[in-house]
């Protein structure tokens, strides 16, 4: 079982990426999707546009953890301090963990669970993609 230490803490009531404790379970994981050449623009981008931009979009004036999910450069970069996605590390890409509703904090999962605007979870086959692009 492949686990990693990547974590949060809670600063000013903000929950913060840091290096610590979202465990990522690559093997509770659904596969990575088939589909080849998989990229940000063209697979991930619409997908977040549905599920996150709500709350991460461009246009969204104070993104929630200073977060924005609308190119590659700011989601690879993160909010705060840990990366949300290192490129080939599933272990290292806490992000992983939060749309995959595997975090220990339940706070963490994304987009969170009885969230006002009512958007569902990633789906099988959407966390699937999420991970082929990572991988
Ligand atoms: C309904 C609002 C909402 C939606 C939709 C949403 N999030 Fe979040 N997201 C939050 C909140 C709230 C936080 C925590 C911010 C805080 O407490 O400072 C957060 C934090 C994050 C962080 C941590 C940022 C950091 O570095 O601290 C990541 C990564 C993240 N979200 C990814 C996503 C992804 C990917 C999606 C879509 C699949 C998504 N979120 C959808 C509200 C949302």
């Amino acid at each position: 079982m492949k686990t990693i230490a990547v974590g949060l803490f809670i600063a000013g009531g903000a929950l913060v990426l840091n290096a610590e404790d979202v465990k990522v379970n690559v093997s509770k994981l659904p596969p990575a999707a088939a589909r080849q050449g998989v990229t940000f623009d063209k697979d991930i981008r619409p997908m977040f546009e549905k599920s996150c931009f709500k709350c991460h979009g461009p246009d969204v004036e104070k993104p929630k953890g200073k977060f924005r999910a609308d190119t590659k450069a700011n989601v690879m970069k993160g909010g705060g301090d840990a990366a949300p996605v290192v490129a080939g590390d599933l272990t290292k890409s806490p992000l992983m963990a939060m749309v995959a509703r595997q975090t220990e904090d339940e706070d963490l999962f994304m987009p969170p669970t009885d969230n006002k605007a009512k958007i569902p979870p990633l789906t099988k086959d959407e966390i699937g993609l999420v991970r082929a692009w990572i991988e």
